[in-house]
């Protein structure tokens, strides 16, 4: 028979996949290769600290049966902790902040641990910052074990023992080039150690989100102000331990929009389905290798998997509403499925059978200025509360009249895929323009739905 003892023994040996059709549109001949830690079986790089921490803890007697585990973390070093917790029997707090993805969240409950949830915004070394409230939590509860990645040893260790070694002997010792992200640091700072002592000549680069500190700290040893940005388990506020900036040899920052955006393109056109900071490395790979030749070999982690941000970067609603989508992509539906937040409103119009007063009593109750009239699902025409109210001025009997007899003409119509910059030019001439689906109207979007849309 051929298996495993559990799933630990799955963790690390992951292979490295080159990127294909991305590289050649932007003319590198260097190889580029994805190492992909995603395929770890809680589908991040974390996995393999979470044994190696618990491993420590054992032999030092910190951890001992039926102990707890408490960490603070961006949610994959939590699931790398809870899978060996959940086959060796303890049990588990991770405290997270809000940036953290939903997905990242219920995992970890999943996973059968308790998560408690701290504000993103709470300075470091405040009470309400994670990583005190992790080490509270740790202070109050008996039997625990505190790991904190951001200084335990075994973190950059596990790296310098594996992945390390993988990426050497996987490329023949080829490698001239490695890139990963700098959360604790450790994946970058144990991995670059192994390989700079390999050949001292291989380039270890870290790619780091504007707004973290880490490009000014290791150019200037100066610690900036830190900006809030939208990656997440890269980049810091502050140095930390784990974070060697010796073993780092130059720092590229990449925004936020490039990082998701060479995460998805990643996704959709080579099939390395990832997370934000897999982007951020590519972006920084791409940059590296422009300037190489066909005899680099440019390796970066592929941190984690898509599935853990599909309610955030990988949903096209979602980078619309943190105006990060451009505008090309931004079509007719999904203006109309995300204007009243995330449940598509229901359209509203009248019938050309209806008078002019019960148009007018529906705008009142919707709290709209323009309405389409529609028969049988087509647009006829339309009505605007100005213009009904000046026709009124000259004739109150109007009221009665039905709709049919006094309307303007129809909004212009457009289709579902019909884009941001075709609606914005039919609505400098109209105060609305309609959706049609198969055939029949379906939604409105009116010049306030786009005003706070890029392009
Ligand atoms: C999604 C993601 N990418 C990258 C990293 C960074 O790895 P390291 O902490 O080893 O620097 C983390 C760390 O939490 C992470 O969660």
């Amino acid at each position: 028979m051929k298996f495993y003892n559990n799933v630990l023994e799955l963790i690390g040996r992951t292979p490295l996949v080159r990127v294909n059709h991305i590289t050649r549109q932007h003319k590198i001949k260097a190889t580029i290769l994805a190492k992909m830690e995603s395929l770890n079986p809680g589908y991040s790089v974390k996995d393999r600290i979470g044994v190696s921490m618990i491993d420590w803890a054992e032999r030092e007697g910190v951890l001992k049966k039926g102990g707890t585990i408490i960490e603070a973390t961006s949610g994959n070093t939590g699931i790398g902790l809870a899978l060996t917790a959940a086959v060796r029997g303890y049990k588990c707090i991770f405290v997270l902040t809000d940036k953290v993805s939903i997905e990242k969240n219920r995992y970890l409950k999943a996973l059968g641990a308790d998560v408690v949830v701290c504000p993103a915004a709470a300075k470091p070394g405040t009470p309400d910052h994670y990583v005190e409230t992790a080490k509270r939590i740790a202070h109050e509860t008996p039997s625990s074990f505190y790991p904190d990645q951001y200084n335990h040893p075994a973190n950059p260790a596990a790296h310098y023992a594996t992945t390390g070694p993988e990426i050497w002997e996987a490329t023949d010792g080829r490698i001239t080039h490695f890139v990963a992200g700098i959360g604790t640091g450790g994946t970058i700072s144990g991995t670059g150690r192994y390989l700079k002592e390999k050949n001292p000549a291989i380039k270890v680069i870290g790619a780091d989100p504007y707004g973290s500190i880490f490009k000014t700290y290791k150019e200037s040893g100066r610690v900036p102000e830190p900006l809030p940005y939208l990656v997440e388990g890269i980049g810091q506020s502050l140095p930390v331990g784990n974070a060697d900036m010796k073993a780092i040899d130059e720092v590229i920052n990449v925004s936020d929009r490039d990082s998701f955006e060479y995460a998805r393109q990643l996704s959709r056109r080579e099939g390395i389905f990832c997370g934000g900071s897999t982007g951020t490395n590519f972006a920084a790979a791409l940059k590296v290798a422009e300037t190489l030749d066909e005899n680099a070999v440019v390796v970066f982690i592929v941190c984690d998997t898509g599935e853990h941000y599909l309610t955030k970067f990988h949903s096209d609603e979602w980078l619309k509403e943190k105006l990060l989508l451009e505008p090309q992509r931004i079509t007719a539906s999904l203006i109309a499925e995300t204007k009243n937040g995330s449940s598509p409103a229901e359209l509203v119009f009248v019938r050309p059978d209806e008078t002019v007063s019960e148009a007018l009593a529906k705008m009142n109750g919707h709290g709209v200025t323009q309405l389409p009239v529609i028969e049988e699902g087509r647009s006829v025409g339309s009505v605007r509360e100005s213009g009904l109210l000046t026709k009124l001025l000259a004739d109150r009997g109007l009221l009665e009249a039905k709709v049919g007899d006094i309307m303007d003409k129809s909004f212009p119509v457009v289709e579902m895929d019909t884009s941001l910059n075709e609606i914005k030019s039919k609505l400098q001439r109209n105060p609305a323009v309609l959706i049609e689906d198969f055939k029949r109207i379906t939604g409105i979007i009116t010049r306030a739905d786009v005003l706070d849309l890029p392009g």
